[in-house]
């Protein structure tokens, strides 16, 4: 799509360009045989000093066409600029144009965002509050595997390497991949309200603000807090099994890195909103279950 955005001043140039001897042309038939006699009279063969009313009018045209077309163009780079990078993927694929309200209405729509680090234990929490608060479970780490997995995918590669590198996948591309679970488990339940927990997102803080404002807001942030050598021993446990390209020491590092360096921010913000409690992740899962419903309860109400 950048590669595409020089040609409109291009194209502008060639249409005013084109545009000149046409108008001259025109102008010239117009005025014949009378004016011609004029102009002669006007512009002798041996004078270097053209007519200066004739050029005047002449100039008009190409100063209005090039001025409109400045606009025009300087409109379409505003409106393009927050829009992805890579954006050729086919109609109906991602990503979705920029918009700015959001598509579901929170009054319909609870999203929770579960945040911590890696290894905090936020996809075990998300499980137990599944099975026992009927909450939909959309984890970003999974729908960007999933996505980097599907034949035919334009972002599997760069899914790929972000996640071996522990960096943050462009939010264009979660943001859309979220926007569409989500529509499919409404349009699954045919129901226009729904409950997510929206695990790992938003990790970096234009994937907050993009979120919030195109998609949904969120109602409040569980975060799990959990020292890097605790997470570091289950990550490292989970890697012996889980297949997953992230789960190595080296990976592991960098993955740590960007959580303080790029996460944490995040949380910070929400803080400063009053959106986040806090939880101890260092206990065993069910008791970090018992003050998760807790926290749950008391900033959503009793019938979480
Ligand atoms: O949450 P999880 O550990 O499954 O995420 C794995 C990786 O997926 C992250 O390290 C990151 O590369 C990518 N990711 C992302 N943006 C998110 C969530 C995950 O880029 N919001
Ligand atoms: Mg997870």
């Amino acid at each position: 799509m950048a590669g595409r955005m020089p040609l409109l001043p291009a194209r502008l140039g060639v249409s005013a360009a084109r545009s000149s001897p046409r108008a001259s042309s025109s102008s010239s038939s117009l005025t014949a045989p009378c004016a011609l006699r004029q102009q002669h009279q006007h512009r002798r063969p041996y004078s270097s000093q053209p007519s200066p009313r004739n050029d005047k009018v002449k100039f008009w045209p190409f100063i209005a066409v090039i001025g409109l077309g400045t606009l025009g163009y300087m409109g379409l780079v505003n409106r393009r600029k927050d829009m992805p990078q890579k954006l050729d993927a086919p109609v109906g694929e991602l990503p979705a144009p920029a918009k700015s309200t959001p598509t579901f209405s929170p009054s319909d729509v609870t999203v929770v965002f579960v945040l911590g680090g890696p290894g905090a234990g936020k996809g075990t929490q998300c499980s137990k509050l599944v099975q026992e608060h009927g909450f939909t479970h959309l984890s970003a780490g999974d729908l960007l595997r999933a996505e980097q997995e599907r034949p035919g995918s334009q972002f599997g590669e760069l899914i790929k390497s972000y996640i071996k590198d522990g960096l943050i996948v462009p939010m264009e591309v979660t943001i859309q991949l979220l926007e569409n679970a989500m529509t499919e488990t409404l349009q699954k339940t045919g129901s226009t309200k729904g409950r997510f927990l929206i695990d790992g997102f938003p990790r970096k803080m234009d994937q907050a603000v993009k979120f919030e404002e195109s998609v949904c807001p969120a109602k409040m942030i569980l975060f799990f807090d959990c020292p890097e050598e605790v997470m570091e021993s289950r990550l490292l446990e989970r890697g012996k099994t889980s297949g997953r390209s992230d789960d190595n020491a080296e990976s592991i590092r960098k993955r740590f890195h960007t959580f303080i360096e790029t996460s944490m921010p995040v949380v910070d913000y929400f803080e400063k909103e009053g959106k986040v409690v806090k939880l101890d992740a260092t206990p065993t899962p069910d008791q970090v279950f018992v003050k998760t419903q807790q926290a749950l309860k008391d900033k959503l109400g009793a019938n979480f």
